[in-house]
């Protein structure tokens, strides 16, 4: 944290989480930080991996990412659907924790965003097998161009299991660094009628 950064005036900060959180992503985005819009995802294994945020929903306080129902995540989450996320932004010393309840996609909306991703992206979620051991390398390249070949028969194409998640934020946790250690750290937690209450914590 011995370096310039950003000040933090927490009496200032929106009503909704979700608000400061895309003003902060934006920030990591301007100032440069690589893949600035990836976050740890952990579930209660406990297990943590990194995922790509898809989506915020600042309205209903919701962070979207994607994944296969059939990998372990995918498997966790249904076993006991809650996650927390956390993003780091160097550059700005400044990190987010978001914890809730995880909610699935419509289904027509995730077969809607599963057709934009990139060409590769599909071929590798319909290999899928995700964190399965792999004997051979060779199954790999023979399972991808298979699935390369599927998806150029069927563009439409989407894998069963793939899935769009949501954690419905209960709270949401902004922490920014500063130099002489006196981190300032603003905790939103959401309250019955959807509303939002704030309060500054120790650092
Ligand atoms: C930068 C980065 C982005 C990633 N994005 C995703 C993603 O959006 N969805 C996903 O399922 N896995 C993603 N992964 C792979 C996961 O970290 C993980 O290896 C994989 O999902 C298997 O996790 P599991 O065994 O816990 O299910 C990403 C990895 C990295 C390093």
């Amino acid at each position: 944290m011995a370096r310039p950064l950003p000040a933090f005036e927490a009496a200032e900060a929106p009503e909704r989480p979700g608000e400061l959180f895309v003003s902060w992503l934006l920030g990591a985005l301007r100032a440069g930080v690589p893949d600035a819009q990836t976050m740890v995802l952990s579930t209660a294994g406990p297990d943590a991996r990194v995922v790509v945020l898809r989506e915020v929903d600042p309205a209903e306080g919701r962070w979207w990412f994607a994944g296969d129902a059939h990998s372990p995540k995918g498997r966790e989450l249904a076993g006991d659907p809650r996650a927390a996320l956390t993003f780091y932004w160097p550059a700005l010393g400044r990190q987010v924790r978001v914890r809730g309840a995880v909610e699935l996609g419509e289904p027509a909306g995730t077969a809607a965003a599963f057709r934009l991703l990139s060409p590769n992206s599909r071929i590798a979620a319909l290999v899928g097998r995700q964190s399965e051991p792999l004997a051979d390398p060779d199954e790999f390249s023979t399972a991808w161009a298979n699935a390369a070949e599927r998806l150029a028969a069927d563009p439409d194409l989407v894998p069963e299991g793939y899935t769009r998640y949501a954690v419905r934020a209960a709270e949401v946790e902004f922490w920014q660094g500063a130099a002489d250690r006196r981190h300032v750290r603003l905790h939103y937690r959401r309250t019955d009628s959807h509303g939002w209450r704030r309060e500054l914590t120790w650092p």
